[in-house]
């Protein structure tokens, strides 16, 4: 094909080679030229993906890494099933919450139902966590979750309560299959305690060796203000039992 002489614009163009990038991103020349015919750009290309109008399914599948999250569960001082929730709409094909608070089992049965959870595939038990672990003893599970409230109100109270708190964790590990999972939380609010020590000191007692997995506190939807500690009494360690 035989080509024309080329237009003085073109040559400028070529000359300088391809425009940057950045160039290249910033619309049509009118949105560079007016401000507000760059916002009706703006608007007419929304780049976020709820702005699209996209329509997505009413309820996305929860992760489910296979081999990681199918894990029978027992929480124990379930209240109304937070915990339980997180397990079942991870995998766990069964939960067992349990409660002395008969209106927290029922609120627990409810939370499932809302989330879409066959309540009849899972166990909800209004009774005392003790006598429970003492009744079920010899059955296990993959993951047991122990979040007692606080038995520690005040100095005084600190030494039995670290004691009660090693023999429930203790009797909770019992219940666990080797290579399974505790979960094992405190609220102790008015005493710091330490965890670890009175997990070794359940470990010892159950005879099953835990290796520490995750220690976690409040997340940020629960921030404490820095110049009061006591603010920071949420512990929760995930151990691994053998
Ligand atoms: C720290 S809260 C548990 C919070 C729960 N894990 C959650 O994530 O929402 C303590 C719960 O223990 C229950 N509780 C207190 N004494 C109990 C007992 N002896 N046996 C079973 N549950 C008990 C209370 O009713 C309360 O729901």
């Amino acid at each position: 094909m035989v080509q024309g002489p080329e237009r003085p614009a073109r040559r400028r163009r070529r000359a300088r080679g391809p425009a940057p990038a950045r160039a290249r991103r910033r619309g049509p020349a009118r949105a560079r030229r007016d401000p507000r015919a760059r916002h009706a750009h703006a608007r007419r290309r929304p780049t976020r993906p709820e702005d699209r109008h996209v329509p997505r399914p009413a309820r996305e599948p929860a992760p489910h890494p296979p081999g990681r999250a199918r894990r029978e569960t027992l929480n124990l001082f379930s209240y109304t099933g937070g915990f339980s929730l997180a397990a079942a709409l991870g995998g766990a094909p069964r939960v067992t919450s349990v409660d002395l608070a008969r209106n927290a089992v029922d609120a627990a049965r409810d939370n499932f139902a809302l989330n879409d959870l066959d309540p009849a595939a899972h166990g909800f038990v209004a009774a005392d966590a003790f006598a429970f672990l003492e009744d079920t003893a010899g059955t296990t599970y993959d993951l047991v979750i122990v979040d007692p409230p606080s038995f520690a109100p005040n100095h005084k109270a600190v030494r039995a309560a670290e004691a009660a708190y090693a023999r429930l964790n203790a009797s909770a590990l019992r219940q666990v299959r080797p290579g399974g999972l505790l979960a094992a939380a405190s609220c102790s609010s008015h005493v710091p305690m330490d965890m670890f020590l009175y997990l070794s000191e359940s470990a010892r007692q159950a005879r099953r060796p835990l290796r520490l997995l995750e220690v976690r506190h409040e997340p940020p939807d629960h921030p404490s203000p820095l110049h009061f500690p006591e603010g920071r009494y949420l512990k929760f360690v995930l151990a691994l039992a053998e």
